[in-house]
């Protein structure tokens, strides 16, 4: 599928403003319902997929706009190719839950935004044996690109996978309130990854916390060589965190933190972290995040 790519640079980089991130007028490619509230937005953007990796984010706004006038952060779902198989833009999937979200679920094709990243660090690349990927809600969003990565289907920015896992060494651990909010399972079922499903009312999966897929993946497979990467709620964050903690599991949160730049200028999202010698210190989860090492966190 060709798409028409408008992507150029409208205005001179934001003060601050991390040296591979861009800032961009493009539009919407299209945009998809997922599942309850939740949709997938195509944006063109050609620069911004051939640099961005799994867990960066990008901060989004309607230009010209000023209600809501500041961006709001939303992962990488994935990146799109054009016909060609050449990076054409990236994707999103968010969650209806406030004032830029209601509008942005009233973007057609077509429609402008205001664009700007790669932001923050992303995830490890996951050099593992076995890789769990624990989503909580809409904190599923920046899994599709790690599992891709993680089994050797894409390369990201300029990163390399030296070995990529098989995919039933990857499994996504993934609770929602309800079946649902179930969203992108068929894109994680593209990667041929397990998938453990986990509902507060049992309509799909699971009756119960996604912590206790978890469990069940650690009592089956033991730690030997496991990573876990994590996002959602901070409760479930937590309980994540201590289980990776008791069977000593290397385990990366990726923090939800309001955000109003998300370059690293109005410190509005800095969160505290325990540094090499115990102490603490507060870091920007927008350029030092969003994912941090569990260990790191006061959670
Ligand atoms: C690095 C990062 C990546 C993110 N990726 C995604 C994503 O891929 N998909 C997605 O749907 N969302 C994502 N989020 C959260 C998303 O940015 C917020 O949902 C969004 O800013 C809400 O904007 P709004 O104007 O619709 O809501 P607002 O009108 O600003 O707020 C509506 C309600 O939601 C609450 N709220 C707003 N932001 C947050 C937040 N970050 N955490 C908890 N409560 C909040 C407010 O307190 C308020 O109660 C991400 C956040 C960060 C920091
Ligand atoms: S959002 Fe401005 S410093 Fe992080």
């Amino acid at each position: 599928m060709t798409q028409p790519i408008v992507a150029s640079c409208s205005s001179p980089p934001l003060p601050g403003m991390v040296p591979t991130a861009q800032q961009l007028v493009t539009t919407v490619v299209e945009q998809v319902q997922l599942a309850r509230d939740t949709y997938r937005l195509r944006i063109a953007a050609p620069e911004l997929a051939r640099q961005v990796v799994p867990g960066q984010f990008f901060m989004i706004r309607s230009p010209g706009l000023t209600n809501p006038l500041l961006g709001r952060p939303f992962a990488l779902y994935d990146i799109w190719c054009d016909d060609a198989g050449h990076p054409a833009g990236i994707d999103v999937a968010y969650l209806v839950v406030g004032k830029m979200t209601g509008l942005m679920s009233t973007w057609t094709t077509g429609t402008p935004v205001e664009i700007w990243g790669p932001l923050g660090n992303g995830f490890p690349v996951p050099e593992c044996d076995r890789l769990l990927l624990v989503a909580g809600g809409i904190g599923n969003t920046p899994f599709p690109a790690v599992a891709r990565e993680a089994c050797g289907l894409h390369s990201y920015g300029v990163r390399q996978l030296s070995r990529p896992l098989r995919p039933d060494h990857v499994t996504f651990c993934y609770g929602v309130r309800s079946a649902d909010y179930l969203a992108g399972l068929d894109k994680f079922a593209q990667s041929g990854i397990d998938v453990q499903v986990a509902t507060d009312d049992g309509s799909s999966g699971h009756r119960g916390f996604v912590t206790d897929l978890v469990a069940a993946q650690i009592a089956k497979h033991g730690n030997r060589g496991c990573r876990i990467y994590c996002c959602g709620p901070e409760p479930m964050m937590h309980a994540v965190a201590r289980l990776a903690a008791q069977h000593n599991i290397p385990c990366w949160l990726s923090l939800e933190t309001p955000m109003a730049c998300g370059f690293g200028a109005c410190f509005s999202c800095v969160t505290r972290v325990k540094q090499s010698d115990g102490t603490w210190d507060y870091r920007r989860t927008c350029v030092e995040g969003p994912i941090f090492p569990a260990e790191q966190l006061a959670l």
